[in-house]
């Protein structure tokens, strides 16, 4: 008898999609609850790694890293046009991306202030403190905004002064890689550490230039070096700073904040 029919080839060709296709969602599945675990491990890493905390510190067992995070971050909520640190809510039932897409729990951001590019902004945020010795020593910002071809999503850290900058990571962005992916050069970081986030006045002030920053520039405190090739990315990443830290972002917080600290 003849096997090569047409219809056992096409049986056979079913037969092992439907096997594939079983396999793969399978997997997808049962492999959904580990890739959560280890989006919200790599999270507490990249806060703790804000809050100064070091590789070495941070390449420890599950259990000592969860222990370190527990019991050196606070997690607050804070409504962003009030500053209001809000209670009886749990900061693990928010997702900050969601509720920015969601129509009743964000709100749009009128085109002149939106320098981060971001249409809308979700009208409570996760904020996360490191005290130390009952001290704020430092808070830590989820911020993001457009560079030139993504969304950039990261973590500005300031300290207790709520001014001056102590870090400015990024976690995920599409920028080109050499150009605008500069952005995850430690040396590009580290010329963020120390710089002032606000004039006199208290406006959000910092500026990434053209260029290395004159050690004489007046304003060189609140100057970042630009990143060449790469204009336009580090255009944004001043931009969505700036954003944050003002009044649609989180300045009503940080006003909020440096009373409370400065009436401890
Ligand atoms: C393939 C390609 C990828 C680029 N990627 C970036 C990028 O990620 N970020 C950026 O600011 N500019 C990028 N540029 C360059 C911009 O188009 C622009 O020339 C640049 O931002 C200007 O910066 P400069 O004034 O420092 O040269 C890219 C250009 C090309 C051709």
């Amino acid at each position: 008898m003849h096997k090569d029919t047409i219809g056992r080839t096409l049986g056979v060709a079913v037969a092992v999609c439907v096997a594939c296709s079983i396999v793969v969602s399978s997997a997808a599945v049962f492999l959904k609850p580990l890739q959560e675990a280890n989006q919200l491990r790599d999270m507490k890493r990249n806060i703790l790694a804000a809050a100064g905390f070091s590789d070495e510190q941070l390449n420890v067992s599950t259990e000592e890293f969860d222990k370190l995070y527990d019991e050196m971050i606070d997690t607050e909520v804070v409504e962003l046009a009030t500053g209001e640190f809000l209670t009886g809510v749990e900061p693990e039932d928010i997702d900050d991306r969601k509720e920015a897409k969601n129509r009743e729990l964000s709100m749009a951001i009128p085109d002149e202030q939106d320098l981060a590019k971001i249409k809308r902004r979700a009208n409570r945020r996760k904020i996360h403190l490191y005290r130390e010795d009952g001290k704020i020593k430092r808070i830590i910002l989820p911020v993001y905004g457009k560079g030139l071809w993504s969304t950039m999503y990261g973590y500005l850290a300031l300290a207790g002064d709520g001014r001056t900058i102590k870090s400015l990571a990024f976690y995920e962005h599409g920028e080109t890689p050499g150009l605008g992916g500069e952005i995850d050069n430690p040396r590009w970081k580290a010329v963020w550490i120390g710089k002032t986030a606000y004039d006199e006045k208290g406006k959000p002030r910092i500026e990434v230039i053209k260029g290395t920053v004159a050690a004489d520039s007046p304003r060189a405190q609140y100057q970042v070096d630009g990143i060449s090739g790469a204009t336009i990315t580090g255009r944004g990443v001043e931009k969505l700073v700036r954003f944050w830290l003002d009044e649609q972002g989180y300045g009503p917080a940080l006003d909020k904040l440096r009373a409370k600290e400065a009436a401890q």
